[in-house]
Protein backbone atom coordinates (compact mmCIF):
# COMPACT_ATOMS: atom_id res chain seq x y z
CA UNK A 1 0.00 0.00 0.00
CA UNK A 2 2.71 2.38 0.80
CA UNK A 3 3.74 1.95 -2.71
CA UNK A 4 0.32 3.36 -4.15
CA UNK A 5 0.30 6.05 -1.59
CA UNK A 6 3.75 7.33 -2.26
CA UNK A 7 3.65 6.91 -6.00
CA UNK A 8 3.17 10.68 -6.96
CA UNK A 9 5.72 11.85 -3.97
CA UNK A 10 5.86 15.19 -4.49
CA UNK A 11 2.39 16.09 -4.37
CA UNK A 12 2.35 13.71 -1.58
CA UNK A 13 5.00 15.44 -0.06
CA UNK A 14 3.17 19.07 -0.76
CA UNK A 15 0.14 17.55 0.97
CA UNK A 16 2.08 15.99 4.20
CA UNK A 17 3.53 19.20 4.51
CA UNK A 18 0.69 21.76 4.27
CA UNK A 19 -0.72 19.26 7.48
CA UNK A 20 2.04 19.92 9.36
CA UNK A 21 2.04 23.74 8.74
CA UNK A 22 -2.15 23.74 9.29
CA UNK A 23 -1.19 21.50 12.25
CA UNK A 24 1.31 24.05 13.63
CA UNK A 25 -1.18 27.12 12.87
CA UNK A 26 -3.66 25.47 14.37
CA UNK A 27 -2.29 24.93 17.75
CA UNK A 28 -1.37 28.51 17.77
CA UNK A 29 -4.67 29.54 17.81
CA UNK A 30 -4.25 29.28 21.55
CA UNK A 31 -2.05 31.08 21.95
CA UNK A 32 -3.33 34.34 19.92
CA UNK A 33 -6.41 33.81 22.31
CA UNK A 34 -4.18 34.12 25.28
CA UNK A 35 -2.29 36.87 24.28
CA UNK A 36 -6.32 38.64 23.32
CA UNK A 37 -7.57 37.70 26.38
CA UNK A 38 -4.42 39.14 28.47
CA UNK A 39 -4.30 42.67 26.26
CA UNK A 40 -8.34 42.97 27.38
CA UNK A 41 -7.83 41.75 30.81
CA UNK A 42 -4.69 44.35 31.20
CA UNK A 43 -7.19 47.25 29.67
CA UNK A 44 -3.93 48.41 27.16
CA UNK A 45 -6.30 49.01 24.43
CA UNK A 46 -3.06 49.56 21.70
CA UNK A 47 -1.57 46.55 22.41
CA UNK A 48 -5.41 44.84 22.20
CA UNK A 49 -5.86 46.28 18.65
CA UNK A 50 -2.04 45.19 17.62
CA UNK A 51 -2.75 41.59 18.62
CA UNK A 52 -6.10 41.67 17.16
CA UNK A 53 -4.66 42.89 13.47
CA UNK A 54 -2.11 40.22 14.13
CA UNK A 55 -4.91 37.73 14.61
CA UNK A 56 -7.07 39.10 11.39
CA UNK A 57 -3.95 38.30 9.46
CA UNK A 58 -3.11 35.26 10.72
CA UNK A 59 -6.70 33.98 10.10
CA UNK A 60 -6.36 35.11 6.87
CA UNK A 61 -3.40 32.82 5.95
CA UNK A 62 -5.24 29.90 7.75
CA UNK A 63 -8.01 30.35 5.34
CA UNK A 64 -5.46 30.49 2.30
CA UNK A 65 -3.26 28.02 3.84
CA UNK A 66 -6.80 25.32 3.85
CA UNK A 67 -7.93 26.19 0.69
CA UNK A 68 -4.60 25.41 -0.98
CA UNK A 69 -4.39 21.88 1.47
CA UNK A 70 -8.11 20.63 0.56
CA UNK A 71 -7.24 21.08 -3.28
CA UNK A 72 -3.97 20.10 -3.59
CA UNK A 73 -4.94 17.20 -1.60
CA UNK A 74 -8.44 16.35 -4.25
CA UNK A 75 -5.81 16.18 -6.81
CA UNK A 76 -3.81 14.32 -5.72
CA UNK A 77 -6.03 11.73 -4.34
CA UNK A 78 -7.42 11.57 -7.61
CA UNK A 79 -3.82 11.08 -9.02
CA UNK A 80 -3.38 8.05 -6.66
CA UNK A 81 -6.96 6.41 -6.64
CA UNK A 82 -6.50 6.46 -10.54
CA UNK A 83 -2.88 4.87 -10.11
CA UNK A 84 -4.27 2.03 -7.82
CA UNK A 85 -7.25 1.27 -10.03
CA UNK A 86 -5.11 0.63 -13.14
CA UNK A 87 -2.37 -1.49 -10.81
CA UNK A 88 -5.68 -3.35 -9.81
CA UNK A 89 -6.82 -4.13 -13.69
CA UNK A 90 -3.65 -4.87 -15.18
CA UNK A 91 -3.13 -7.37 -12.59
CA UNK A 92 -6.60 -8.97 -13.39
CA UNK A 93 -5.10 -9.04 -16.47
CA UNK A 94 -1.81 -10.48 -15.82
CA UNK A 95 -3.36 -13.96 -15.06
CA UNK A 96 -4.08 -16.70 -16.74
CA UNK A 97 -7.94 -18.07 -18.19
CA UNK A 98 -8.17 -20.48 -15.91
CA UNK A 99 -7.56 -18.36 -12.30
CA UNK A 100 -9.37 -15.23 -14.19
CA UNK A 101 -12.84 -17.34 -14.42
CA UNK A 102 -11.92 -18.76 -10.78
CA UNK A 103 -14.21 -15.56 -9.61
CA UNK A 104 -16.94 -14.31 -11.20
CA UNK A 105 -16.16 -11.50 -13.07
CA UNK A 106 -18.49 -8.82 -10.99
CA UNK A 107 -16.24 -9.50 -8.00
CA UNK A 108 -13.81 -7.49 -10.17
CA UNK A 109 -15.94 -4.76 -11.08
CA UNK A 110 -17.16 -4.02 -7.90
CA UNK A 111 -13.35 -4.12 -6.18
CA UNK A 112 -13.03 -1.63 -9.10
CA UNK A 113 -16.13 0.52 -7.89
CA UNK A 114 -17.06 -0.15 -4.63
CA UNK A 115 -13.82 -1.29 -2.64
CA UNK A 116 -12.20 1.52 -4.52
CA UNK A 117 -14.47 4.23 -3.25
CA UNK A 118 -14.32 2.30 0.21
CA UNK A 119 -10.99 2.51 0.46
CA UNK A 120 -10.61 6.30 -0.69
CA UNK A 121 -13.05 7.29 2.02
CA UNK A 122 -11.76 4.62 4.82
CA UNK A 123 -8.48 4.08 3.77
CA UNK A 124 -6.35 6.77 1.87
CA UNK A 125 -7.97 9.98 3.16
CA UNK A 126 -8.06 8.94 7.26
CA UNK A 127 -4.29 8.39 6.56
CA UNK A 128 -3.60 11.37 5.22
CA UNK A 129 -5.49 13.15 8.03
CA UNK A 130 -4.20 11.56 10.97
CA UNK A 131 -0.61 13.30 9.88
CA UNK A 132 -2.99 16.90 11.26
CA UNK A 133 -4.31 15.23 13.68
CA UNK A 134 -0.84 14.18 15.18
CA UNK A 135 0.77 17.27 14.74
CA UNK A 136 -2.12 19.33 16.47
CA UNK A 137 -1.92 16.51 19.82
CA UNK A 138 2.09 16.67 19.86
CA UNK A 139 1.77 20.37 19.22
CA UNK A 140 -1.10 21.39 22.09
CA UNK A 141 0.84 18.78 24.73
CA UNK A 142 3.94 21.25 23.91
CA UNK A 143 2.18 24.31 24.30
CA UNK A 144 0.16 22.91 27.65
CA UNK A 145 3.53 22.02 29.07
CA UNK A 146 4.77 25.20 28.28
CA UNK A 147 1.45 26.57 30.07
CA UNK A 148 1.41 24.49 33.05
CA UNK A 149 2.98 20.54 33.67
CA UNK A 150 0.37 19.55 35.99
CA UNK A 151 -2.55 20.57 33.42
CA UNK A 152 -0.58 18.71 30.81
CA UNK A 153 0.13 15.53 32.59
CA UNK A 154 -3.67 15.15 33.23
CA UNK A 155 -5.01 15.73 29.88
CA UNK A 156 -2.13 12.80 28.36
CA UNK A 157 -3.50 10.37 31.04
CA UNK A 158 -7.18 10.81 29.82
CA UNK A 159 -6.33 10.88 26.06
CA UNK A 160 -3.38 7.72 26.74
CA UNK A 161 -7.04 5.36 27.52
CA UNK A 162 -8.75 6.87 24.29
CA UNK A 163 -5.66 5.58 22.33
CA UNK A 164 -6.35 2.59 23.29
CA UNK A 165 -10.37 2.26 21.78
CA UNK A 166 -9.06 1.08 18.32
CA UNK A 167 -6.82 -1.75 19.17
CA UNK A 168 -9.54 -3.20 21.68
CA UNK A 169 -12.67 -3.32 18.83
CA UNK A 170 -10.63 -2.97 15.27
CA UNK A 171 -11.01 -6.76 14.31
CA UNK A 172 -14.55 -6.66 14.99
CA UNK A 173 -14.67 -3.55 12.58
CA UNK A 174 -12.30 -5.08 10.08
CA UNK A 175 -14.98 -8.34 9.47
CA UNK A 176 -18.10 -5.99 9.36
CA UNK A 177 -16.19 -3.63 7.03
CA UNK A 178 -15.47 -7.15 5.15
CA UNK A 179 -18.91 -8.72 4.94
CA UNK A 180 -20.29 -5.19 3.81
CA UNK A 181 -17.91 -5.45 0.81
CA UNK A 182 -18.69 -9.39 0.06
CA UNK A 183 -22.27 -8.14 0.12
CA UNK A 184 -21.88 -5.11 -2.58
CA UNK A 185 -19.89 -7.96 -4.33
CA UNK A 186 -22.87 -10.26 -4.36
CA UNK A 187 -25.14 -7.51 -5.43
CA UNK A 188 -23.14 -6.29 -7.96
CA UNK A 189 -23.13 -9.87 -8.88
CA UNK A 190 -26.96 -10.51 -9.21
CA UNK A 191 -27.09 -6.96 -11.21
CA UNK A 192 -25.06 -8.14 -14.07
CA UNK A 193 -26.87 -11.42 -14.22
CA UNK A 194 -30.48 -9.72 -14.38
CA UNK A 195 -29.44 -6.98 -16.80
CA UNK A 196 -27.37 -9.26 -19.24
CA UNK A 197 -30.66 -11.92 -18.93
CA UNK A 198 -33.11 -8.85 -19.28
CA UNK A 199 -34.53 -10.30 -22.50
CA UNK A 200 -35.54 -13.59 -20.64
CA UNK A 201 -36.73 -11.67 -18.04
CA UNK A 202 -39.06 -10.10 -19.78
CA UNK A 203 -40.24 -12.52 -22.40
CA UNK A 204 -40.96 -15.09 -19.04
CA UNK A 205 -42.84 -12.12 -16.92
CA UNK A 206 -40.32 -13.27 -14.12
CA UNK A 207 -40.14 -9.07 -12.80
CA UNK A 208 -42.08 -9.76 -9.94
CA UNK A 209 -39.50 -12.53 -9.01
CA UNK A 210 -36.23 -10.44 -10.01
CA UNK A 211 -38.00 -7.66 -8.27
CA UNK A 212 -38.17 -9.50 -4.95
CA UNK A 213 -34.98 -11.49 -6.07
CA UNK A 214 -32.81 -8.03 -6.04
CA UNK A 215 -34.69 -6.39 -2.92
CA UNK A 216 -33.13 -9.34 -0.95
CA UNK A 217 -29.85 -8.93 -1.64
CA UNK A 218 -30.13 -4.95 -1.58
CA UNK A 219 -31.75 -5.05 1.91
CA UNK A 220 -29.06 -7.73 2.74
CA UNK A 221 -26.42 -5.80 1.68
CA UNK A 222 -27.93 -2.18 3.27
CA UNK A 223 -28.33 -4.31 6.71
CA UNK A 224 -24.53 -4.94 6.57
CA UNK A 225 -23.83 -0.99 6.06
CA UNK A 226 -25.65 -0.60 8.98
CA UNK A 227 -23.83 -3.16 11.28
CA UNK A 228 -20.27 -1.97 9.49
CA UNK A 229 -21.94 2.02 10.77
CA UNK A 230 -23.07 0.79 13.83
CA UNK A 231 -20.09 -1.20 14.63
CA UNK A 232 -17.82 2.14 13.77
CA UNK A 233 -20.43 4.73 15.57
CA UNK A 234 -20.21 2.98 19.27
CA UNK A 235 -16.62 3.36 18.60
CA UNK A 236 -16.87 6.98 17.79
CA UNK A 237 -19.31 7.52 20.33
CA UNK A 238 -16.61 6.33 23.47
CA UNK A 239 -14.01 8.47 21.68
CA UNK A 240 -15.92 11.31 22.11
CA UNK A 241 -17.14 10.88 25.57
CA UNK A 242 -13.96 10.36 26.52
CA UNK A 243 -12.31 13.70 25.05
CA UNK A 244 -15.18 15.50 26.56
CA UNK A 245 -14.05 14.05 29.55
CA UNK A 246 -10.12 15.67 28.66
CA UNK A 247 -11.82 18.98 27.80
CA UNK A 248 -13.56 18.96 31.38
CA UNK A 249 -10.65 17.85 32.92
CA UNK A 250 -8.55 20.85 31.58
CA UNK A 251 -11.23 23.37 32.68
CA UNK A 252 -11.44 22.00 35.86
CA UNK A 253 -7.87 21.83 36.81
CA UNK A 254 -7.25 25.58 34.93
CA UNK A 255 -9.85 27.16 36.91
CA UNK A 256 -8.14 25.80 40.29
CA UNK A 257 -5.12 26.61 39.32
CA UNK A 258 -6.37 30.93 38.32
CA UNK A 259 -7.72 30.34 41.91
CA UNK A 260 -4.46 29.48 43.40
CA UNK A 261 -3.18 32.72 41.08
CA UNK A 262 -1.03 30.39 39.40
CA UNK A 263 -2.78 31.21 35.79
CA UNK A 264 -3.98 34.27 34.10
CA UNK A 265 -7.48 34.21 32.63
CA UNK A 266 -5.57 34.63 29.23
CA UNK A 267 -3.83 30.96 30.20
CA UNK A 268 -7.34 29.64 31.45
CA UNK A 269 -8.61 30.73 27.93
CA UNK A 270 -6.01 29.22 25.64
CA UNK A 271 -5.67 25.87 27.74
CA UNK A 272 -9.65 25.22 26.93
CA UNK A 273 -8.94 26.46 23.54
CA UNK A 274 -6.27 23.60 23.50
CA UNK A 275 -8.27 21.29 25.46
CA UNK A 276 -11.04 21.69 22.78
CA UNK A 277 -7.71 21.32 20.10
CA UNK A 278 -6.84 18.15 21.74
CA UNK A 279 -9.98 16.53 22.18
CA UNK A 280 -11.14 17.23 18.87
CA UNK A 281 -8.30 15.29 16.87
CA UNK A 282 -8.16 12.91 19.26
CA UNK A 283 -11.64 11.70 18.80
CA UNK A 284 -10.75 11.97 15.15
CA UNK A 285 -7.43 9.93 15.19
CA UNK A 286 -9.48 7.03 16.72
CA UNK A 287 -12.32 7.02 14.23
CA UNK A 288 -9.35 7.83 11.49
CA UNK A 289 -7.55 4.51 12.88
CA UNK A 290 -10.48 2.22 13.35
CA UNK A 291 -11.87 3.11 10.02
CA UNK A 292 -8.13 2.21 8.65
CA UNK A 293 -8.21 -0.92 10.81
CA UNK A 294 -11.71 -2.08 9.10
CA UNK A 295 -10.32 -1.55 6.05
CA UNK A 296 -8.10 -3.98 6.47
CA UNK A 297 -9.63 -7.16 4.79
CA UNK A 298 -10.92 -4.91 1.88
CA UNK A 299 -7.18 -3.61 1.47
CA UNK A 300 -5.42 -7.44 2.12
CA UNK A 301 -7.93 -7.95 -1.06
CA UNK A 302 -7.33 -5.61 -3.53
CA UNK A 303 -3.51 -5.88 -3.04
CA UNK A 304 -3.57 -9.28 -3.86
CA UNK A 305 -4.93 -8.41 -7.29
CA UNK A 306 -1.90 -6.26 -7.62
CA UNK A 307 0.40 -9.04 -6.81
CA UNK A 308 -0.97 -11.38 -9.17
CA UNK A 309 1.71 -13.65 -10.84
CA UNK A 310 2.01 -12.64 -14.62
CA UNK A 311 1.39 -15.68 -17.03
CA UNK A 312 4.73 -15.03 -18.59
CA UNK A 313 6.59 -15.09 -14.83
CA UNK A 314 8.31 -18.52 -15.16
CA UNK A 315 8.27 -19.39 -18.94
CA UNK A 316 11.12 -18.86 -20.57
CA UNK A 317 10.60 -20.12 -24.03
CA UNK A 318 10.27 -17.82 -26.93
CA UNK A 319 8.15 -18.88 -30.07
CA UNK A 320 8.94 -17.05 -33.37
CA UNK A 321 7.70 -19.03 -35.96
CA UNK A 322 6.06 -21.87 -36.20
CA UNK A 323 7.52 -24.71 -37.76
CA UNK A 324 6.21 -27.83 -37.93
CA UNK A 325 3.64 -29.40 -36.16
CA UNK A 326 1.68 -29.65 -32.44
CA UNK A 327 1.43 -32.60 -30.88
CA UNK A 328 -0.68 -33.84 -28.26
CA UNK A 329 0.08 -36.97 -26.54
CA UNK A 330 -1.59 -38.76 -24.22
CA UNK A 331 -3.54 -36.32 -23.09
CA UNK A 332 -5.95 -36.55 -20.19
CA UNK A 333 -7.92 -33.73 -18.63
CA UNK A 334 -11.20 -32.87 -16.57
CA UNK A 335 -12.16 -29.26 -15.17
CA UNK A 336 -13.12 -31.34 -12.17
CA UNK A 337 -11.06 -33.52 -9.79
CA UNK A 338 -11.91 -37.22 -10.74
CA UNK A 339 -14.41 -36.70 -13.64
CA UNK A 340 -11.89 -36.42 -17.41
CA UNK A 341 -13.37 -34.76 -19.71
CA UNK A 342 -10.84 -35.67 -22.46
CA UNK A 343 -9.26 -39.29 -21.79
CA UNK A 344 -5.86 -40.27 -23.38
CA UNK A 345 -6.13 -38.13 -26.53
CA UNK A 346 -3.26 -38.31 -29.12
CA UNK A 347 -2.81 -36.08 -32.38
CA UNK A 348 -0.74 -34.50 -34.54
CA UNK A 349 -1.37 -31.01 -36.12
CA UNK A 350 1.02 -30.71 -39.00
CA UNK A 351 2.18 -27.23 -40.90
CA UNK A 352 -0.11 -25.57 -43.17
CA UNK A 353 -2.32 -28.61 -43.34
CA UNK A 354 -5.94 -28.43 -42.63
CA UNK A 355 -7.69 -30.46 -39.66
CA UNK A 356 -11.38 -31.21 -38.86
CA UNK A 357 -12.75 -32.05 -35.47
CA UNK A 358 -16.09 -33.83 -35.21
CA UNK A 359 -18.15 -35.63 -33.14
CA UNK A 360 -21.01 -35.55 -30.54
CA UNK A 361 -22.10 -32.35 -28.69
CA UNK A 362 -20.08 -32.74 -25.41
CA UNK A 363 -17.67 -35.35 -26.42
CA UNK A 364 -15.06 -32.80 -25.79
CA UNK A 365 -13.90 -30.77 -28.76
CA UNK A 366 -14.09 -27.23 -27.45
CA UNK A 367 -12.10 -28.60 -24.31
CA UNK A 368 -9.29 -29.67 -27.10
CA UNK A 369 -9.03 -26.43 -28.62
CA UNK A 370 -8.89 -24.54 -24.96
CA UNK A 371 -6.04 -26.66 -24.17
CA UNK A 372 -4.21 -25.90 -27.85
CA UNK A 373 -4.81 -22.87 -26.37
CA UNK A 374 -3.28 -23.50 -23.31
CA UNK A 375 -5.82 -22.00 -21.73
CA UNK A 376 -6.02 -25.02 -19.12
CA UNK A 377 -3.29 -27.25 -18.35
CA UNK A 378 -3.83 -31.28 -19.16
CA UNK A 379 -4.05 -33.48 -16.29
CA UNK A 380 -1.28 -35.98 -17.55
CA UNK A 381 -0.02 -36.06 -20.73
CA UNK A 382 1.95 -33.18 -22.90
CA UNK A 383 1.25 -31.00 -25.69
CA UNK A 384 4.45 -29.27 -27.65
CA UNK A 385 4.38 -27.12 -30.27
CA UNK A 386 7.77 -27.55 -32.31
CA UNK A 387 9.07 -30.06 -29.91
CA UNK A 388 8.29 -27.78 -27.00
CA UNK A 389 5.86 -28.23 -23.85
CA UNK A 390 3.12 -25.33 -24.53
CA UNK A 391 3.67 -25.24 -20.58
CA UNK A 392 6.79 -23.26 -21.51
CA UNK A 393 6.51 -21.58 -23.80
CA UNK A 394 5.82 -17.73 -23.25
CA UNK A 395 2.18 -17.18 -23.95
CA UNK A 396 2.67 -13.77 -25.26
CA UNK A 397 4.87 -15.70 -28.10
CA UNK A 398 2.22 -18.26 -28.67
CA UNK A 399 -0.72 -15.96 -29.00
CA UNK A 400 1.33 -14.63 -32.03
CA UNK A 401 0.82 -17.46 -33.63
CA UNK A 402 -2.95 -18.51 -33.49
CA UNK A 403 -6.22 -17.00 -33.97
CA UNK A 404 -9.35 -18.31 -32.51
CA UNK A 405 -12.69 -17.87 -33.77
CA UNK A 406 -14.80 -18.80 -30.45
CA UNK A 407 -18.15 -20.72 -30.71
CA UNK A 408 -19.43 -17.77 -28.71
CA UNK A 409 -18.61 -14.76 -30.24
CA UNK A 410 -17.93 -11.45 -27.74
CA UNK A 411 -18.34 -8.44 -29.41
CA UNK A 412 -17.24 -4.99 -27.77
CA UNK A 413 -19.83 -1.64 -27.34
CA UNK A 414 -17.46 -0.02 -29.63
CA UNK A 415 -17.47 0.46 -33.95
CA UNK A 416 -17.53 -2.59 -36.19
CA UNK A 417 -14.33 -1.59 -37.70
CA UNK A 418 -12.51 -1.38 -33.54
CA UNK A 419 -13.98 -5.05 -33.62
CA UNK A 420 -12.20 -6.25 -36.34
CA UNK A 421 -9.15 -4.51 -35.63
CA UNK A 422 -8.66 -4.98 -32.18
CA UNK A 423 -6.86 -1.12 -31.63
CA UNK A 424 -4.45 -2.67 -33.89
CA UNK A 425 -2.90 -0.89 -36.73
CA UNK A 426 -3.91 -2.75 -40.07
CA UNK A 427 -4.33 -0.42 -43.95
CA UNK A 428 -7.79 0.17 -45.11
CA UNK A 429 -7.07 -2.35 -47.86
CA UNK A 430 -6.35 -4.95 -45.12
CA UNK A 431 -9.47 -4.15 -43.33
CA UNK A 432 -11.42 -4.21 -47.01
CA UNK A 433 -10.08 -7.48 -47.48
CA UNK A 434 -11.07 -9.23 -44.17
CA UNK A 435 -14.49 -8.09 -44.67
CA UNK A 436 -15.23 -9.41 -48.25
CA UNK A 437 -13.81 -12.99 -46.81
CA UNK A 438 -15.51 -13.01 -44.08
CA UNK A 439 -18.83 -11.80 -45.87
CA UNK A 440 -19.57 -8.90 -43.99
CA UNK A 441 -19.65 -6.28 -47.40
CA UNK A 442 -22.64 -8.60 -48.05
CA UNK A 443 -24.86 -7.28 -45.36
CA UNK A 444 -23.07 -3.99 -45.26
CA UNK A 445 -24.88 -3.11 -48.47
CA UNK A 446 -28.46 -3.59 -46.52
CA UNK A 447 -27.31 -1.60 -43.95
CA UNK A 448 -24.04 0.63 -43.16
CA UNK A 449 -22.13 1.21 -39.74
CA UNK A 450 -20.50 4.49 -39.24
CA UNK A 451 -17.27 5.15 -38.28
CA UNK A 452 -18.51 6.10 -35.29
CA UNK A 453 -21.48 3.92 -34.47
CA UNK A 454 -20.83 1.21 -31.47
CA UNK A 455 -22.24 -1.97 -31.40
CA UNK A 456 -24.13 -2.46 -28.56
CA UNK A 457 -23.18 -4.04 -25.30
CA UNK A 458 -21.99 -7.60 -26.55
CA UNK A 459 -22.83 -6.19 -30.15
CA UNK A 460 -26.78 -6.73 -29.79
CA UNK A 461 -27.18 -4.64 -32.72
CA UNK A 462 -26.29 -7.48 -35.32
CA UNK A 463 -27.96 -10.87 -35.49
CA UNK A 464 -26.48 -14.37 -34.88
CA UNK A 465 -24.85 -14.91 -38.21
CA UNK A 466 -23.65 -10.96 -38.50
CA UNK A 467 -21.34 -11.17 -35.30
CA UNK A 468 -19.94 -14.64 -36.49
CA UNK A 469 -18.71 -12.92 -39.32
CA UNK A 470 -17.42 -9.88 -37.39
CA UNK A 471 -15.44 -12.81 -35.28
CA UNK A 472 -14.06 -14.64 -38.45
CA UNK A 473 -12.91 -10.98 -40.06
CA UNK A 474 -10.98 -10.34 -36.85
CA UNK A 475 -9.20 -13.69 -36.74
CA UNK A 476 -8.42 -13.43 -40.65
CA UNK A 477 -6.92 -10.04 -40.07
CA UNK A 478 -4.70 -11.21 -38.13
CA UNK A 479 -2.88 -13.42 -40.53
CA UNK A 480 -1.82 -16.06 -37.76
CA UNK A 481 -0.24 -19.25 -38.97
CA UNK A 482 -2.34 -21.59 -37.18
CA UNK A 483 -6.85 -20.50 -37.31
CA UNK A 484 -8.35 -22.64 -34.09
CA UNK A 485 -11.93 -22.45 -35.43
CA UNK A 486 -15.32 -23.70 -33.16
CA UNK A 487 -18.42 -24.37 -34.97
CA UNK A 488 -17.65 -21.03 -36.54
CA UNK A 489 -20.50 -20.76 -39.18
CA UNK A 490 -22.83 -21.92 -37.20
CA UNK A 491 -25.25 -18.93 -37.24
CA UNK A 492 -24.44 -19.07 -40.88
CA UNK A 493 -26.97 -20.02 -43.68
CA UNK A 494 -25.62 -22.69 -46.12
CA UNK A 495 -24.53 -20.83 -48.96
CA UNK A 496 -22.47 -18.14 -46.97
CA UNK A 497 -21.23 -20.58 -44.61
CA UNK A 498 -20.02 -22.86 -47.51
CA UNK A 499 -18.14 -19.53 -49.19
CA UNK A 500 -16.41 -18.96 -45.83
CA UNK A 501 -15.00 -22.31 -45.70
CA UNK A 502 -13.89 -22.29 -49.05
CA UNK A 503 -12.03 -19.02 -48.16
CA UNK A 504 -10.22 -20.58 -45.44
CA UNK A 505 -9.95 -24.20 -46.41
CA UNK A 506 -7.93 -22.08 -49.74
CA UNK A 507 -5.70 -20.22 -47.71
CA UNK A 508 -2.02 -21.43 -48.13
CA UNK A 509 0.03 -20.63 -45.47
CA UNK A 510 -2.07 -21.56 -42.36
CA UNK A 511 -2.69 -24.37 -39.99
CA UNK A 512 -6.18 -24.91 -39.64
CA UNK A 513 -7.99 -26.90 -37.02
CA UNK A 514 -11.79 -26.59 -37.62
CA UNK A 515 -14.41 -28.03 -34.66
CA UNK A 516 -17.32 -28.45 -37.08
CA UNK A 517 -20.94 -29.90 -37.51
CA UNK A 518 -21.55 -28.57 -40.80
CA UNK A 519 -21.12 -32.41 -42.77
CA UNK A 520 -20.84 -31.01 -46.14
CA UNK A 521 -19.05 -33.40 -48.03
CA UNK A 522 -17.70 -31.33 -50.74
CA UNK A 523 -15.72 -29.11 -48.20
CA UNK A 524 -14.74 -32.05 -45.69
CA UNK A 525 -13.15 -34.12 -48.74
CA UNK A 526 -10.92 -30.83 -48.78
CA UNK A 527 -9.77 -31.64 -45.26
CA UNK A 528 -6.25 -33.43 -44.63
CA UNK A 529 -7.93 -35.33 -41.73
CA UNK A 530 -11.06 -35.80 -39.82
CA UNK A 531 -10.68 -36.15 -36.14
CA UNK A 532 -13.76 -38.26 -34.92
CA UNK A 533 -14.49 -37.69 -31.17
CA UNK A 534 -16.90 -40.00 -28.86
CA UNK A 535 -16.86 -39.06 -25.41
CA UNK A 536 -13.45 -37.72 -24.95
CA UNK A 537 -11.82 -40.12 -26.82
CA UNK A 538 -9.97 -39.52 -30.49
CA UNK A 539 -12.17 -42.90 -32.25
CA UNK A 540 -11.43 -42.29 -35.73
CA UNK A 541 -9.39 -40.06 -37.70
CA UNK A 542 -8.29 -40.35 -41.62
CA UNK A 543 -9.37 -39.02 -44.96
CA UNK A 544 -13.11 -38.41 -45.83
CA UNK A 545 -13.56 -41.00 -48.12
CA UNK A 546 -11.52 -43.70 -45.80
CA UNK A 547 -13.53 -42.64 -42.93
CA UNK A 548 -16.83 -43.16 -44.83
CA UNK A 549 -15.85 -46.84 -45.96
CA UNK A 550 -14.75 -47.60 -42.58
CA UNK A 551 -18.68 -47.72 -41.72
CA UNK A 552 -18.21 -46.73 -38.54
CA UNK A 553 -18.05 -43.80 -35.77
CA UNK A 554 -17.90 -41.04 -38.89
CA UNK A 555 -20.23 -42.79 -40.71
CA UNK A 556 -22.88 -42.47 -38.74
CA UNK A 557 -22.65 -39.19 -37.43
CA UNK A 558 -22.33 -38.27 -41.59
CA UNK A 559 -25.62 -40.03 -41.86
CA UNK A 560 -27.33 -39.24 -39.17
CA UNK A 561 -27.28 -35.52 -40.40
CA UNK A 562 -28.11 -35.71 -43.83
CA UNK A 563 -31.03 -38.17 -42.89
CA UNK A 564 -32.22 -34.94 -40.36
CA UNK A 565 -31.24 -32.59 -43.26
CA UNK A 566 -33.35 -34.47 -45.88
CA UNK A 567 -36.51 -35.20 -43.35
CA UNK A 568 -36.18 -30.95 -43.01
CA UNK A 569 -35.56 -31.26 -38.84
CA UNK A 570 -32.42 -29.45 -39.28
CA UNK A 571 -32.83 -25.81 -38.70
CA UNK A 572 -29.41 -24.28 -37.57
CA UNK A 573 -29.30 -23.20 -40.85
CA UNK A 574 -31.84 -20.78 -41.14
CA UNK A 575 -30.31 -18.29 -38.80
CA UNK A 576 -28.17 -15.47 -40.52
N1 LIG B 1 -15.65 -24.59 -17.82
C1 LIG B 1 -16.18 -25.81 -17.62
N2 LIG B 1 -16.27 -26.31 -16.37
C2 LIG B 1 -16.77 -27.55 -16.16
N3 LIG B 1 -17.20 -28.38 -17.14
C3 LIG B 1 -17.10 -27.94 -18.41
C4 LIG B 1 -16.59 -26.63 -18.71
N4 LIG B 1 -16.63 -26.48 -20.06
C5 LIG B 1 -17.14 -27.63 -20.57
N5 LIG B 1 -17.42 -28.49 -19.59
C6 LIG B 1 -17.95 -29.86 -19.76
O1 LIG B 1 -17.05 -30.59 -20.59
C7 LIG B 1 -17.75 -31.44 -21.46
C8 LIG B 1 -17.25 -31.24 -22.88
O2 LIG B 1 -17.57 -29.94 -23.27
P1 LIG B 1 -17.09 -29.33 -24.65
O3 LIG B 1 -15.64 -29.55 -24.81
O4 LIG B 1 -17.57 -27.94 -24.71
O5 LIG B 1 -17.88 -30.24 -25.69
P2 LIG B 1 -18.13 -30.04 -27.26
O6 LIG B 1 -17.40 -28.83 -27.69
O7 LIG B 1 -17.64 -31.29 -27.89
O8 LIG B 1 -19.61 -29.93 -27.41
C9 LIG B 1 -19.23 -31.14 -21.28
O9 LIG B 1 -19.78 -32.19 -20.53
C10 LIG B 1 -19.26 -29.84 -20.51
O10 LIG B 1 -20.33 -29.84 -19.60
MG1 LIG C 1 -18.15 -27.07 -28.38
Amino acid sequence: MKKIILKYKLLFSIVFMLKILIGIIFVSVSICLQRIVDAAVSGNSQQFYRTILWAIGYFVIVGLMDYLNRTIEAYYMTKTLCHFKKKIFKGLFRQDYTSFYKENTSVYLSSLTNDIHLMDKNYINPALGIVMDLVIIVGSTGVLIWFNIWIALAMILTSTIILFIPKVFGNRLASTRARYSEGLSELTKKLKDMFLGYEVVKSYHMDDQIIEEFQECNKEVEKRNYTAIEATSRTNALASYLSIMTQLVAIGLGGYFVIKGNLTIGTLFAIVQLGVNLGEPITMIIEKITMIKSMQIVKDRLLAFIDIEDVDENRFIELKEFKSSIQVEDVTFGYEEGYDILKSVSLQFEKNKKYAIVGASGSGKSTLLKLLLDEYIPRSGHITIDGQQLQEVLKSSLYQQLAIIHQNVYLFDKSLKENITLGKCFQESEIEEAMQKSAINEFLNKRTYGEDETLGEDGNKLSGGQRQRVAIARALIQRKPILLLDEYTSSLDSKVAYAIEDTILNLQDVTVVSVTHKLMDSLLKRYDRIIVMEDGRVVEQGGFQELLEKRQVFYKLYHAEHQMKNTGEDDTDAVS
